[in-house]
């Protein structure tokens, strides 16, 4: 399950950006994009109605973290906006990613997120009290999100081998931290190309702003596309 286009990530304030953004496309090139919370608590739902009507597809990253209840209760809510691909945090555990599952139906996919990568190792160890390397940390979730029935985990492109290794090849795993040869970096901190990403095994890139911030997004979003999808 290989998505040939990039994951386009929304990180607009507003709405009106947003659709300023997405009328640059012509109407035929049907996008893959990522709402995150910013986005969605200002915009509302309407927002990925919206999106879904002019027929792009939409990651809902809102990392729903609570009890299994409230979050089957709340990917029902989710499915029924049309949502093609929503996550959890694998720390809400086995019975809530089952909750979440149940709730979303089986049609969109489902991912988890570990460890964040924001999280140091000794952060790990102090906050959450896990007495483990990151690493061990980030495998035991991937696990535990497949057991669960999850598709996959959002994860670094460094990651993927061991995720898949330590669950299968099928298993999804959707990494950002992309960024094409010689494009800034901005504030991430390990990178990969897309063909790199490519090469590595990764299902689905997700890029932000060196497709929303490029002076032409449409080429830069082809040209990122092209570089991802090359066989
Ligand atoms: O602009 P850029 O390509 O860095 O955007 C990457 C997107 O992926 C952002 O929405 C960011 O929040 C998200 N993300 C990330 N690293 C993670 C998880 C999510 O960059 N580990």
């Amino acid at each position: 399950m290989t998505e040939n286009r990039p994951v386009v990530a929304l990180d607009f304030p507003s709405f009106e950006e947003v659709k300023t953004f997405l009328a640059r496309f012509p109407e035929d090139e049907k996008l893959f994009v990522k709402i995150g919370m910013e986005l969605y608590y200002a915009g509302g739902p309407e927002i990925v109605t919206y999106v879904k009507s002019l027929g792009h597809s939409v990651f809902l990253d809102l990392k729903l973290h609570d009890i299994p209840n409230t979050v089957r209760s709340a990917m029902a809510v989710l499915a029924k906006l049309g949502v093609d691909m929503t996550n959890v945090h694998a720390a809400g555990g086995i019975e809530m990613m089952k909750a979440a599952r149940e709730g979303l139906g089986q049609g969109p996919i489902l991912i988890a997120v570990t460890q964040l990568t924001s999280t140091s190792e000794e952060q790990m160890q102090s906050d959450q009290n896990i007495q483990t390397s990151l690493t061990e940390s980030v495998v035991n979730y991937a696990k535990k999100t497949a057991e669960a029935g999850l598709d996959g985990v959002v994860c670094s492109a460094h990651e993927v081998a061991m995720i898949k290794e330590a669950t299968s090849d099928d298993f999804v795993c959707l990494t950002p931290g992309i960024r094409p040869a010689g494009s800034a970096i901005g504030d991430q901190k390990r990178v990969m190309t897309p063909s790199d990403a490519r090469a590595i095994g990764s299902n689905y890139i997700v890029v932000g702003r060196p497709i929303t911030r490029a002076e032409d997004p449409v080429e830069a979003y082809r040209q990122i596309k092209a570089e991802w999808s090359r066989d």
